[in-house]
């Protein structure tokens, strides 16, 4: 519980220079020291957001030095009208003086002229002021996420019985999506076909969307984008299956699992489980250390990861907040 003590704080708003970043992805970095933010990645994203989108930041100073900040804006790929998102991401030193508190009051302000119906948020669990913060402002859990690690250098695949891991007879072969491109002229559309077919099949508090195609081969173009890191499960010449592996500049050593699916009519036949190895051992290839993932805790995901021996480490809270017409 918060013994308020407050100190001289000033609320402004964000500017979009070199200080501000730095500051900001200094505050994040102290709040969630495993995901580090840097200060050219959120100029980077601001740069390729697009112009109109409802988006901003608030930063709270004391003496010249930014210790806490608040970002929101709209969520465009939700399925309600009028749904936007916010965090407010307080220095651990700083944490209990009413700063959270002042910069949740100014997002609401801000964002009141938009009339929002809903907004989101997200916390871990070990987090316990800021889940007793939202709590108390009406917010209520709507999923929850344990984060996943696996260490791949002590890895051992001995543990994996031959019996999980899909076998020959199945005929099913792993690629990488960079050997496919060379030889499969519609692989984009064969990847936005089978990530469909994957995405309805996560579990998720809303009914996904289908992208549209040229929204979705955006990925393609981005700097990031590693096909050889991408691994997909074939029978003969369908696409059965994928698993695609993730890296973060700031934390070279940590790989993540941004989606694995199996088609529905393949499953339980060990074609995730091969995908993931296949993973692992490219991470492994590369030097890396550590692959993280986070699974709804009620997924077949998570059960899978498990067994494979990734660690479980504290969930991440997605909430929700759903305004009357009279709020805010
Ligand atoms: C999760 C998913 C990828 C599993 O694919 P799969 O090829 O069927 O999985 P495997 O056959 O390799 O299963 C390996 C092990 O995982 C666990 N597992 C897989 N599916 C499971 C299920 N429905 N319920 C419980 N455990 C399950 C089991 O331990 C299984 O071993 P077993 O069959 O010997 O019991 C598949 O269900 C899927 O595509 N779901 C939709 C997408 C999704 O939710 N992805 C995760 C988030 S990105």
């Amino acid at each position: 519980m918060c013994a308020l003590n407050t100190v001289p704080f000033v609320l402004r708003n964000f500017e979009k220079k070199q200080n501000d970043y730095s500051g900001v992805a200094q505050v994040a970095t102290a709040v969630w020291p495993e995901e580090p933010t840097t200060a050219s990645e959120l100029a980077l994203d601001d740069k390729h957001r697009k112009p109109d989108r409802i988006h901003g930041r608030v930063v709270a100073e004391l003496n010249g030095q930014i210790i806490a900040f608040g970002v929101y804006g709209k969520l465009e790929t939700s399925p309600r009208s009028r749904e936007f998102f916010f965090n407010a991401l307080v220095h651990p030193d700083h944490q209990c003086q009413g700063i959270g508190k002042a910069i949740y009051s100014y997002i609401i302000g801000a964002l009141s002229q938009y009339k929002p119906s809903v907004l989101t948020t997200d916390t871990r669990e070990n987090q316990t002021d800021a889940v007793r913060f939202l709590k108390m402002r009406g917010f209520e859990i709507v999923q929850r996420r344990p984060v996943l690690r696996l260490n791949v250098k002590s890895f051992d695949s001995a543990r994996i019985s031959s019996g999980k891991v899909h076998d020959k007879r199945q005929k099913i072969t792993v690629s990488t999506l960079s050997e496919l491109m060379l030889d499969v002229p519609d692989w984009k559309h064969r990847c936005w076909d089978l990530d469909w077919e994957i995405v309805q099949d996560i579990p998720s508090p809303d009914a996904p969307a289908r992208s549209t195609f040229e929204s979705y081969a955006l990925h393609f173009d981005n700097s990031d984008f590693t096909p050889q890191s991408w691994f997909i499960a074939l029978q003969g010449d369908e696409w059965v299956g994928m698993s695609i592996i993730d890296t973060n500049p700031s934390t070279p050593d940590v790989f993540y699992t941004s989606v694995t699916g199996v088609r529905r009519g393949f499953r339980r036949r060990g074609i995730a489980m091969a995908l993931k190895l296949h993973g692992i051992e490219h991470v492994r290839a590369l030097g890396g250390q550590f692959i993280e993932t986070d699974n709804d805790e009620n997924s077949p995901m998570l059960n899978l990861n498990l067994t494979l021996g990734f660690e479980r480490g504290p969930a991440i809270l997605e909430f929700r907040k759903t305004f009357s017409a009279a709020d805010p």
